[in-house]
């Protein structure tokens, strides 16, 4: 007898609460720092063209979508993170019309397209900062104190160091919780949210599959711009609620973008996403960010924060679990990105350690976050010469790692959380990716890098360790390989197994996942057949060698 279909399209999702299947929940996303991935046309700086030509890498590295860090009209004053023109693509990174051919040849491979969109703050030079009386409604200009107004208006502190008011020529004084250059946006003001959704909309039409929402805890700052009375207060952000990040309001400003990202997809029978770059100080308030009427995902930096020990990493892990499943969300593993300094160097300048700590992101439920050259697993650049830094933080006596979020300042950081970096500042996780040869630029475009890459990358390029099964490069592509092949990765359940001090043993179903934290080998009954390590395990009759600092999957 033949059946009749009576649905013959896919169910339809609950309507703008983002419950069910949905792409984004185990998607692996690849972080597309468009200045440092390929430059097409020799000036040293990566563009759009760039990304587009080794857009069959990312597909052949087996992720899922790319995030594009912002290639706006900008006058670079944070590495595009200043925007003069939210409909406009910076000539250094290429046209609108590169953009466009970009999205068009991601989604020819299946690959998905994520954009930046930076709603606390536009550039000093977008035209709203620039024409004084609406100015003054658009963004947060106050008197400042003292008999002529000569002090700021209260005591903040930007996070790239120094205060974070500015005076102008009219005496009055503009709020900037990062560089002079990135005025903040009243969000009071109903225009602005009206702006935003409109810049949303102009760039879902060209195809775009969500957006990575710049300083989501930002935005709205408490009634009356109180005082913090502590100073050093970057290395407040994301240990506690301070008055201009994490406030409550942010949230109303995500349910609207919900709404807007679920109508639109709707109507396309697509799913468009939010991702929330936000600094909370625990996993709950983190979760607040994913509940079911706001964004889809939120980056879990406490657990890119987490120190090498597997205590420390099964509690954040736990903590991250309960807290997006409480609100139905999954959640969102990083290890690295343009912020941070980079994992190889941040977990004790250990390569081994690297690699086992991404086998155990892969391995957790959920979605996750690659960033550029962390499957080449380039170490951050140390000794980069101070006239060819570029970082706002450096010119301001300011931590911008620290400032971006807790757990990067040596001091306070959880041990081995701060290790490495060269003084906190970020250009040394941005140097130019090394593609091929024995000589910089290492093919990253045909003339030279923005900033100078290390001798020594020849055998870190893409072509030296392409081929070569020992290499990083070769473990990602057998990871997200296994990733797609076992239905048992990627969201579901996951529970821990008995496992000696210092090791961590996960089941999913199918599979194990043990990670020894030591630095020596440990000895365990051979719990099933091993599918990938991160370094040689040694198995025989009845006992498995785990070397120190190593992750493996094993099928069970
Ligand atoms: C971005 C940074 C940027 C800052 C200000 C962040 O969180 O990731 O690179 O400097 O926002 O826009």
């Amino acid at each position: 007898m033949t059946q009749e279909l009576t649905s013959p399209s896919p169910a339809p999702q609950a309507p703008g609460t983002g419950r069910g299947p949905g792409w984004w929940r185990d998607a692996v996303i690849y972080q597309v720092y468009v200045r440092s991935f390929a430059d097409s046309d020799g000036d040293g700086i990566g563009d759009l063209r760039g990304a587009r030509e080794r857009l069959p890498y990312l597909k052949d590295l087996g992720v899922d979508a790319v995030w594009l860090t912002p290639f706006y009209a900008s006058p670079q004053a944070d590495g595009g993170y200043d925007v003069a023109d939210y409909r406009a693509v910076d000539p250094l990174f290429g046209t609108l019309q590169d953009a466009d051919e970009l999205i068009r040849a991601a989604h020819d491979l299946g690959l998905r397209v994520i954009v930046d969109i930076v709603p606390n703050h536009t550039s000093d030079r977008h035209p709203w900062f620039q024409d004084p009386e609406l100015a003054r409604q658009r963004y947060l200009f106050r008197p400042g104190k003292g008999e002529s107004g000569e002090l700021p208006p209260n005591d903040w502190e930007s996070v790239f160091g120094g205060p974070a008011w500015t005076r102008t020529d009219r005496g009055d004084w503009y709020l900037h919780l990062f560089a002079p250059e990135q005025p903040d946006l009243n969000w009071d003001n109903p225009e602005v949210h009206a702006e935003f959704e409109a810049i949303m909309r102009f760039w879902l039409d060209l195809g775009v599959d969500g957006f990575r929402v710049d300083v989501a805890h930002g935005m709205i700052k408490a009634p009356g711009l109180p005082d913090i009375g502590h100073g050093a207060q970057a290395q407040l952000i994301g240990a506690q609620v301070l008055p201009f990040f994490d406030q409550d309001g942010v949230h109303a400003i995500h349910r609207a973008w919900r709404r807007l990202l679920d109508g639109y997809g709707d109507a396309r029978g697509k799913q468009v996403i939010g991702v929330a770059e936000a600094w909370a100080p625990s996993a709950e308030r983190l979760a607040l960010y994913v509940r079911p009427d706001e964004l889809h995902q939120a980056f879990n930096f406490q657990f890119l924060n987490a120190p090498w020990q597997s205590d420390a990493l099964r509690s954040v892990i736990d903590a991250s679990l309960a807290a997006t499943a409480s609100v139905g969300a999954p959640t969102t593993w990083v290890l690295s990105n343009h912020d941070v300094v980079r994992h190889t160097t941040r977990l004790g300048g250990s390569l081994a350690r690297a690699r086992a700590a991404t086998l155990l992101m892969l391995a957790l439920p959920g979605s996750a976050y690659l960033y550029q050259g962390e499957e080449l697993g380039l170490p951050e650049v140390t000794d980069l010469p101070d006239e060819v830094r570029q970082d706002p933080a450096f010119f301001r006596g300011g931590r911008a790692t620290g400032a971006v979020g807790p757990g990067t300042d040596t001091e306070s950081a959880p041990d081995g959380a701060a290790a490495g970096g060269q003084d906190g500042f970020r250009d040394g996780c941005r140097v130019p990716l090394p593609w091929s040869g024995e000589l910089p630029p290492y093919g990253f475009g045909p003339g030279g890098s923005w900033l100078p890459q290390p001798a020594d990358w020849g055998g870190l390029t893409v072509a030296a360790q392409t081929g070569d099964p020992a290499s990083t490069l070769e473990l990602y592509r057998a990871a997200l390989e296994l990733r797609r092949r076992l239905p048992g990765l990627g969201d579901g359940p996951m529970s821990w197994a008995p496992a000696p001090d210092g090791v961590l043993a996960l089941t999913r179903p199918g599979l194990l996942c043990t990670v020894n934290t030591l630095g020596h080998d440990v000895g365990l009954p051979v719990p099933g057949t091993p599918l990938l390590s991160s370094a040689p395990v040694t198995v025989d009759d009845a006992t498995a060698q785990l070397p120190g600092d190593s992750c493996t999957w094993w099928a069970i």
